[in-house]
């Protein structure tokens, strides 16, 4: 039977990862039955993108309930601002939907366990889309540590590098405010930090953490001048600023994130009521972390150490997992420097590099996958959409005490780096 889908949020992520398939490759199984967003502007563009949605109802925020009563979706998909997916969820769940959020689940550890409060009590259920567990070395990694092949794993090295160009792009938008996202090490590092909890099965009880603004904020090294509120677009200082001038050309003022909107990109105002994500890198507002590094210890007593940067001239990471009978290793590059290092890949896949504790090496290559985040997002819509597949032997698809884990490690993280000190995790977690 087809499921009749409300989406909460007409982002970027909402219209082309789930409402084009929904329209498209899913439409067997699914029915796009509503969008809702506090932004008018989000359903013009949705339309005039995917022409198939002319007829969808809109609903503003304040009409979340007259959505429900006059659509009754079976689930709700939210992809809105990361601070505004916790209303979304409770209230879904309180009606006993379904509800598929985005990452992260939300932006605090308070809300995360309020979350799965609600859960408990709702007939509903919450499914995180944690896209990067479907990524084939993910999944590899996954199947050889639980195959045994590196007995019981004592310590994960994990470093994870976002390019000039990529990481930039968090603080020209909303992403930049801690308010909004929960700062990077929830926004962004919760996706890896799910990744490790998953692979070693990891219940997190410590974390210490610590953090600097280096890149961006205003003083940063590459800001032309000390001045607040700039936008790139049409920005006086944009022949000086080394971020702009290096992707672009002398004749056209390009911002950072006309190439994250791609094609998506006419007139802001035609995109988005009151906000452009052409904001600043240099904005005194900014009040995250474009540095960090982290140690975490987990009830098995296994140790991560990780470390992120916002601020590379290459994308990628570079993965240890050390167990007491071998080591796994990874690296995976791209980005606007991932030609430079691209002997890395021997041509273009990823592989991984097993050493039993004794025995040499044993090199295993990917095949090339295709979709964004390495081949996950198609594969995870397939679980979300048809329902998860009978076959595989282990869990992939997150649930709310997946999306409580990376989160609490998140804001832990932020906790660390402002107050100082391990923070201990081990009288909630779950
Ligand atoms: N899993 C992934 O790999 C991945 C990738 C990209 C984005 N995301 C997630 O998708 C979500 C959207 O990100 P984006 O960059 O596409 O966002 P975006 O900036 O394109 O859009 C944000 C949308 O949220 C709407 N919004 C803000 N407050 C709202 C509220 N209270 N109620 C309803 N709508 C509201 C805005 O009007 C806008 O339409 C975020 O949670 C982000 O973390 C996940």
């Amino acid at each position: 039977m087809k499921k009749r889908y409300a989406v909460c949020g007409v982002s970027m992520r909402a219209i082309f990862m789930y409402i084009q398939p929904m329209m498209e490759n899913f439409s067997p199984y699914a029915d796009f039955v509503a969008m809702l967003d506090i932004d008018p502007l989000r359903f013009d563009l949705c339309k005039e993108r995917i022409p198939s949605t002319k007829d969808v109802p809109t609903y503003m925020a304040d009409e979340f309930e007259k959505m429900l009563e006059e659509q009754k979706p079976d689930a709700l998909i939210v992809v809105c601002m990361d601070s505004a997916h916790k209303h979304y969820i409770v209230e879904g769940l309180k009606h006993d939907l379904e509800v598929i959020c985005e990452k992260p689940m939300t932006t605090n550890t308070k809300d995360a366990l309020e979350i799965r409060e609600v859960e408990k009590k709702s007939k509903g259920k919450l499914i995180c889309t944690f896209n990067y567990r479907y990524t084939a070395a993910h999944t590899k990694l996954k199947e050889m540590i639980l195959d045994g092949k590196i007995g019981r794993v004592t310590h994960v090295d994990l470093n994870w590098y976002i390019d000039i160009h990529h990481g930039a792009s968090y603080f020209n938008r909303w992403n930049r405010m801690r308010e909004n996202s929960g700062s990077l090490s929830i926004h962004k590092s919760s996706h890896h930090f799910d990744l490790v909890n998953w692979w070693i099965n990891g219940i997190p009880q410590e974390v210490h953490a610590f953090g600097a603004l280096n890149h961006y904020g205003p003083e940063g090294p590459f800001n032309p001048s000390k001045k607040d509120g700039r936008h790139c677009t049409g920005c006086p200082e944009f022949r000086k600023c080394a971020y702009q001038t290096r992707f672009t050309n002398r004749v056209k003022n390009r911002t950072i994130s006309d190439d994250f909107f791609g094609p998506l990109k006419q007139d802001w105002e035609k995109i988005f009521t009151d906000y452009t994500p052409d904001k600043c890198l240099f904005d005194k507002e900014i009040n995250i972390f474009d540095t960090y590094v982290v140690n975490v210890r987990y009830k098995s007593g296994a140790f991560l150490n990780y470390s992120a940067n916002f601020s590379t001239p290459y994308e990628g990471y570079r993965l240890a997992i050390n167990g007491t009978h071998g080591r796994l290793e990874t690296t995976e590059f791209g980005g606007i420097g991932g030609s430079i290092i691209s002997d890395f890949h021997e041509g273009g896949s990823q592989y991984i590099d097993y050493y039993p504790i004794f025995e040499g090496r044993e090199r295993i290559h990917m095949p090339r996958t295709y979709g964004g985040h390495g081949g996950g997002d198609p594969k995870i819509l397939e679980d979300i959409f048809i329902g998860e597949d009978p076959d595989r032997k282990y869990d992939i698809l997150a649930k709310s005490v997946d999306g409580l884990r990376a989160i609490s490690i998140g804001d832990a993280v932020y906790n660390s780096i402002v107050n100082g000190g391990v923070q201990d995790l081990s009288s909630f977690m779950e």
